[in-house]
C-alpha cells in the first residue's frame, strides 16, 4: 500500500480528537488540561493514564503506554499505521492523499488487488449459487439441518459450488479474467490433457478472509462421503499463506479486541456455529497447529486465547508449542477441553448446547494446569517407571513458569498424586531449561474478572528518584512554558541522568511552544520522551517546580563532591553549597508539605 502523504497524515491527526477515540476504552476524566482515566493497556484500579487532548498524545505511568492517536488506534484495533490513518480519515472526514508509488510497488498492489478482486467475484457467485440455484436445494437443507442459519451463513459467505468442471473458469473469463490469474489465485488446476478446471467442485464453499474482509482464498467441504479429501482447501499462492490465516478473523476482530479474548477452534463450521451461539471472539485454526503468526494476529488484540480443540487431537507436543509462542507474545493461554469425540459445532447444534459450551469456556484452566492433569491422569502411580516418565513429561510444562501461586500449586498435585515429595519434584522439574517467566500470577480461568488476567504490556522498569524529578520538572515546564522557560536556562546537561535526557532538554528549549511538533523521526528516544513529558500530567505550582529543579541540584552537586575528590577547594566548596540547598530545600518543603504537590523524593 502506497504511504500518505506527510500532509494527509497531519490533517487528520488535526481533525482527530483523541478524547473522542480513546474514551470507549477508558472512562477519562477532565483534571486541570489533561485527562486521565484507568489505562486500556494494562490492568489496574486506580488512573494512571493520562491524555492531553490539545497535542493529541496518551501516557501511561503504570506501563509506560504512549503514542498518539494513531498508535492508539493501531493497537487498539491491531491494524498497521496505513490502515489507522485510513480509519481516522473515513470517521473524521478527512480526504487523503497518497505518496508516488515506486513503479514496482504500484505493479504489486494492482496484481494483488486484480487476484482478491477475483476471489471476491468467486466467492459472490458460489454464494449466489447456494441460495438460487434449485440444484442447491438439497445443500440448503443439510446446512439447515446443522443448525446454521442463513444469517450466519451469509455473513461468513458460504456459498456452494456446482458440480461443472468449469463453472467458475467460463465465467470468469467472460469477465475479463485470464486463465494465468485463475490460476495464480488458486481457482483452476490443469488437468492431464493440459486444459484447466475448476479446483472446487461439488463442495461447500468456505470464504477464507483476511481481517479487513478481503477473500484470500478458500475452503470447500465434501456433499457426499465418497469425495475424497473430506475439505479441498486454497493451495499456498503468493495471496494465500495458510500459516497467517485465522479463519472468521474477519467476524470476529472487533468481539476479540472487546472480550480481551480469542476461543480457538479448528473446523469452519465450528466458527460458524460458534457465532451464531452468540460467541463472536471466536477464529479458526483449520484443522493445523497454532502458529506464531496466528498468536501474533490475536496478541494485537487481547491477552487470552482459549483453545476449544478435541482434547486428544491437541497432542503434548503441540500444546508445548503453543506454550512457547504464546510466552514470548505474553499470552495466556487457557484449553476448554471438548468432551472426546465432539467438536464445538455439533456440541451447539444440540439441545441445551451453548449452555454447555459456555460452561466449558467458565471452566477453561490455563494450559499448564491441563497438561499436568493430561499426564497424571496418563500416569500408573503404582509402576516407578510411570511415574518418572511423567516427571519428565511435566518438567518442560513446569520449567517454563515462574514462582507463584499457580505453580506452587500444580508442584503440590503432582507431588499428591505421584506420591513424591514436593522438594524433590521442585528439583526435578528446576533441571528442565527455563523458558521465559510465566506472567499469569494467579490461578483464575479466563472466565475470571478481567483485574486477574496478566498486563498486556510489561511493565517497565522503575524510574529512579532522579529520573522522576528530572521529568516531573520538565513536564511541568511543557505546562507551564512561562516559568518553564527560566528552569529549561538554569538547567545544564549535569543535571540530566541520561543522554536521552540531555537531548530532551535541548528539545524543550527551542520547541516549548510546541514540543511534539518536527520531532526528529531518526531519534525514536527522543520522541518517546517528549511524549511522556508532554503527555504527563503533573500538578503544577511555582514551588513544586523550584523543589524539583533544587532536587537535580543537590545530584548534581552530589556528583560533583564524587568527581573533586582530589581537590579538596572545590570540594569543600561543593559541600557548603549543598549544605545550603540541603538546608534550603527542608523549609521549602516545610511551606508546601501541606498542599503536597511536590514529587516525593
Ligand atoms: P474436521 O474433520 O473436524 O471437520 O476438520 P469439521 O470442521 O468438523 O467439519 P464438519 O463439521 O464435519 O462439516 C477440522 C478442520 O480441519 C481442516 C478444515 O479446516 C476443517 O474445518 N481440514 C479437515 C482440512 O483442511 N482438510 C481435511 O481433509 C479435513
Ligand atoms: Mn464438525
Amino acid at each position: 500500500m502506497a504511504l500518505f502523504t506527510a500532509d494527509s497524515v497531519e490533517r487528520v491527526r488535526e481533525a482527530a480528537d483523541i478524547v473522542e477515540i480513546i474514551s470507549p476504552r477508558s472512562d477519562l476524566r477532565r483534571v486541570g488540561n489533561r485527562w486521565t482515566g484507568l489505562c486500556p493497556f494494562h490492568d489496574e484500579r486506580t488512573p494512571s493514564f493520562s491524555v492531553n487532548q490539545h497535542d493529541k498524545v496518551y501516557y501511561c505511568f503504570g506501563c509506560e503506554a504512549k503514542g498518539d492517536v494513531f498508535t492508539f488506534v493501531q493497537e487498539q484495533e491491531g491494524i498497521g499505521f496505513g490502515e489507522a490513518v485510513e480509519m481516522l480519515a473515513q470517521r473524521y472526514g478527512v480526504e487523503v492523499e497518497r505518496e508516488k508509488e515506486d513503479p514496482q510497488e504500484e505493479a504489486r498492489r494492482l496484481r494483488r488487488d486484480r487476484l482478491t478482486g477475483l476471489l471476491d467475484r468467486a466467492g459472490t457467485f458460489y454464494s449466489n449459487y447456494l441460495w438460487d440455484s434449485p440444484k442447491a436445494a438439497k445443500q440448503r437443507d443439510y446446512l439447515k439441518g446443522r443448525g446454521l442459519g442463513e444469517q450466519v451463513l451469509r455473513d461468513f459467505g458460504v456459498g456452494l459450488a456446482p458440480s461443472d468442471w468449469g463453472a467458475l473458469l467460463e465465467r470468469a473469463q467472460r469477465a475479463g479474467f485470464r486463465i494465468e490469474e485463475l490460476r495464480d489465485a488458486g481457482m483452476v488446476r490443469k488437468g492431464r490433457q493440459g486444459g484447466y478446471y475448476d479446483a472446487f467442485r461439488s463442495r461447500i464453499i468456505f470464504p477464507i478472509r483476511d481481517r479487513r474482509g478481503t477473500t484470500l482464498g478458500f475452503g470447500g467441504r465434501r456433499i457426499t462421503e465418497d469425495q475424497k479429501p473430506k475439505y479441498v482447501n486454497s493451495a499456498e499462492t503468493e495471496i494465500y499463506h495458510k500459516s497467517r490465516i485465522l479463519y472468521g478473523i474477519d467476524q470476529a476482530r472487533a468481539a476479540i479486541a472487546k472480550a480481551g479474548r480469542a476461543v480457538l477452534v479448528e473446523g469452519y463450521t465450528d466458527v460458524l456455529a460458534l457465532h451464531q451461539a452468540g460467541i463472536k471472539e471466536s477464529v479458526g485454526v483449520m484443522g493445523t497447529a497454532i502458529t506464531d503468526e496466528q498468536v501474533a494476529v490475536i496478541a494485537g488484540l487481547a491477552d487470552q486465547i482459549v483453545l476449544a480443540l478435541d482434547a486428544d487431537s491437541a497432542g503434548q507436543e503441540a500444546m508445548l508449542r503453543a506454550q512457547k509462542i504464546a510466552e514470548k507474545r505474553r499470552m495466556r493461554i487457557a484449553v476448554a477441553a471438548m468432551p472426546q469425540g465432539e467438536d464445538p459445532a455439533e456440541m451447539l447444534a444440540a439441545e441445551g448446547g451453548p449452555e454447555r459450551f459456555r460452561a466449558l469456556l467458565d471452566g477453561a484452566v490455563i494450559l499448564q494446569e491441563f497438561q499436568v492433569d493430561m499426564v497424571l491422569n496418563a500416569t500408573d502411580v503404582t509402576s516407578p517407571q510411570s511415574r518418572d516418565r511423567a516427571l519428565a513429561e511435566l518438567a518442560p510444562v513446569l520449567g517454563g513458569m515462574g514462582e507463584g501461586a499457580t505453580r506452587d500449586e500444580l508442584v503440590r498435585r503432582i507431588s499428591d498424586r505421584l506420591d513424591i515429595e514436593s522438594s524433590l519434584v521442585m528439583r526435578r522439574l528446576g533441571e528442565a531449561p527455563a523458558v521465559a517467566p510465566d506472567r499469569s500470577g494467579s490461578r483464575s480461568g479466563p472466565g475470571s474478572a478481567p483485574e486477574d488476567g496478566p498486563a498486556r504490556r510489561r511493565p517497565a522498569a522503575p524510574l529512579t528518584p532522579r529520573e522522576r524529578r528530572e521529568r516531573a520538572l520538565l513536564s511541568m515546564c511543557v505546562s507551564e512554558p512561562e516559568s518553564g522557560r527560566a528552569y529549561l536556562d538554569r538547567l545544564t546537561p549535569a543535571h540530566m541522568s541520561s543522554p536521552a535526557a540531555v537531548r530532551a532538554l535541548e528539545w524543550l528549549r527551542g520547541h516549548l511552544g510546541a514540543p511534539m511538533q518536527d520531532l526528529p523521526p531518526d531519534d525514536q528516544e527522543l520522541t518517546a520522551l517528549i511524549t511522556e513529558l508532554v503527555a504527563r500530567s503533573e500538578p503544577v505550582s511555582p514551588n513544586s517546580m523550584e523543589i524539583n529543579f533544587l532536587q537535580l541540584e543537590e545530584r548534581r552537586l552530589e556528583q560533583g563532591i564524587k568527581d573533586a575528590w582530589d581537590d579538596d577547594v572545590i570540594r569543600v566548596r561543593l559541600t557548603q553549597e549543598r549544605a545550603r540547598l540541603v538546608d534550603h530545600l527542608a523549609r521549602l518543603e516545610d511551606v508546601i508539605s501541606s498542599d503536597g504537590t511536590a514529587t516525593p523524593a
